[in-house]
């Protein structure tokens, strides 16, 4: 099966966030079960050189505004196609905003460009290539089913996969004659969304099927509380809505093997992990003490309910634990975590950026991890802390209480604990959460256990790479029954 997927990063090549993770490892997840996947990104500078082998094999005279070539290459194994259309992605900043860390205005062209480069694709305009499957990852490429089912010449099939409802790339009217779009699309109503449009409107609305990250976030994202506007066009499409739980490149994030590491590690060896905190401290200028070290490496924002942790600190470390926090984001939270390192020096370590060598050391020396989002539509970074033995602290929401199961005295007793889940994200729940946390880490013996079971539980891509297989294969299998039918 030929499958494109079209998104707007793609670890290693560019990478904001989870989104990247996972449609980078997703091609060689899906290739033992008989899939060829290649993915289209837009070609951003860290794209285009990060590329080997780069060869052009379409050019476009004008894809929206200006002149644009598509580059096949590859990046450690990734079978990629850029859009190198520098009027439209050659700056600076990261994937969506400036330097001045405002969203590029003309988004809604730069990523109607990335959709329209993927619909063509699917018409067939590269000799010799023509993906019988469009995977689509959140509204930067929810328009593809929309190009696919208005403007003519594409019969590939389309699944539009939510990472993140949160975002849903809505714009004024205006844009619309730019897009290219058949004016039938405007006409059925199909991408209009409360008086604006919406391209993740338009996705999911007209995607021959919608999934998911997380099989708790399918239902989540059907009720008010979640569904952030789109629970009702869900709910009438709920029978083709699937929660698929992501997993983790087990290269990249192996303990036995990281170079990122002080000192590599197994479950049988966890006790080298010793060399990993000292690491940490060492990096964050914590002095050593007896109590565990959190952590912290995430997008700080109100999504991630890192709010409502600067609050905690000095709670958290009269308690004995010493905290690390590695991310960016809002900048009253960035605030936050900065004066707690300043009234506790030694105590709480911050850097404030994005380091994916220091993530990997925090995963494999601190001794918890910190995540008590509001919402989480999987969440990567607990399954990193389970392969990692670095006990996720999380929130019983979407993904999260997916993969994580509390330690609570019958599941402690039962040996089947791997983290502490707490309900609701509020910030004396926390609170609790983390003075519970650094009572489990004073059983040893309890802590080990749950670190050992943690490392041994199923966080692999084996499961839901099969289900992403048999979902485009019963795509295809439809295809062919109308085929027939015509
Ligand atoms: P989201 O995509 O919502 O940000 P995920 O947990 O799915 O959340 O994925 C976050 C990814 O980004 C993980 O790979 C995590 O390790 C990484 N990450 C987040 N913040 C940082 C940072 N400041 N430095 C390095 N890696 C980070
Ligand atoms: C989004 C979500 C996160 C998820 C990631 C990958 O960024 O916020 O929960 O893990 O996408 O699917």
């Amino acid at each position: 099966m030929e499958v494109l997927s079209v998104a707007s990063e793609a670890y290693p090549l560019i990478k904001t966030g989870g989104l990247a993770d996972v449609v980078g490892v997703l091609p060689a997840a899906l290739a033992p079960h008989g899939v060829s996947m290649r993915v289209l990104l837009p070609g951003y500078p860290r794209v285009m050189s990060g590329l080997t082998g780069g060869h052009e094999i379409y050019w476009f005279e004008d894809l929206f505004g200006g002149e644009a070539r598509l580059i096949a290459g590859r990046a450690n194994g990734l079978d990629a196609i850029a859009i190198d259309a520098p009027h439209l992605y050659d700056r600076p900043g990261n994937p969506y905003l400036g330097p001045d860390g405002k969203d590029w205005p003309d988004n809604w062209r730069r990523f109607a460009a990335l959709s329209f480069a993927g619909y063509e694709i699917s018409r067939g305009i590269v000799e010799g290539y023509r993906p019988e499957v469009l995977h689509c990852h959140d509204w930067q490429a929810g328009l593809v089913p929309a190009y696919v089912r208005f403007n003519p010449g594409s019969t590939a099939r389309t699944i539009v996969t939510v990472h993140n409802i949160a975002f849903q790339g809505v714009f004024g009217w205006d844009v619309f004659n730019g897009l290219k779009l058949d004016y039938e699309a405007a006409r059925t109503g199909s991408i209009e969304y409360f008086g604006n449009l919406s391209y993740l409107k338009a996705g999911l609305l007209l995607a021959d099927e919608v999934t998911t990250v997380s099989p708790t976030y399918a239902h989540e994202i059907r009720t008010a509380a979640y569904g952030m506007g789109l629970e009702g066009l869900l709910q009438s499409r709920a029978d083709s809505v699937m929660g698929i739980l992501n997993g983790i490149d087990a290269n990249e994030w192996n303990p036995g093997t990281d170079p990122a590491l002080a000192q590599t590690y197994g479950a049988s060896t966890i006790f080298n992990r010793a060399a990993n905190k000292a690491a940490v401290e060492q990096r964050f200028g914590l002095e050593p003490g007896e109590g565990p070290i959190f952590c912290v490496v995430s997008r700080l924002t109100t999504q991630k309910g890192l709010d409502m942790l600067p609050g905690l600190i000095d709670m958290l470390v009269a308690h004995g634990g010493r905290l690390a926090v590695l991310g960016s984001g809002d900048a009253a939270i960035e605030n936050g975590f900065a004066g707690a390192a300043l009234r506790h020096p030694g105590k709480v370590g911050v850097h404030i950026g994005y380091d994916e060598g220091l993530s990997h050391l925090m995963q494999g020396g601190a001794d918890a991890i910190l995540i008590p989002s509001r919402f989480e539509p999987c969440g990567l970074t607990q399954l990193y802390g389970l392969r990692y033995g670095c006990i996720p602290v999380v929130s019983r929401v979407g993904g999260l209480a997916d993969t994580v199961i509390d330690a609570n005295e019958a599941a402690i007793e039962a040996g089947v604990a791997t983290g502490v889940v707490f309900s609701p994200a509020a910030e004396e729940v926390l609170g609790e959460a983390i003075r519970r946390t650094i009572a489990l880490y004073a059983r040893p013996k309890v802590w080990h256990k749950m670190q050992r079971r943690g490392m041994k539980s199923d966080v692999s891509w084996e499961l839901s790479a099969e289900k992403y297989a048999d979902l485009y294969g019963s795509l295809l299998g439809h295809a062919r029954d109308d085929d027939a039918d015509d």
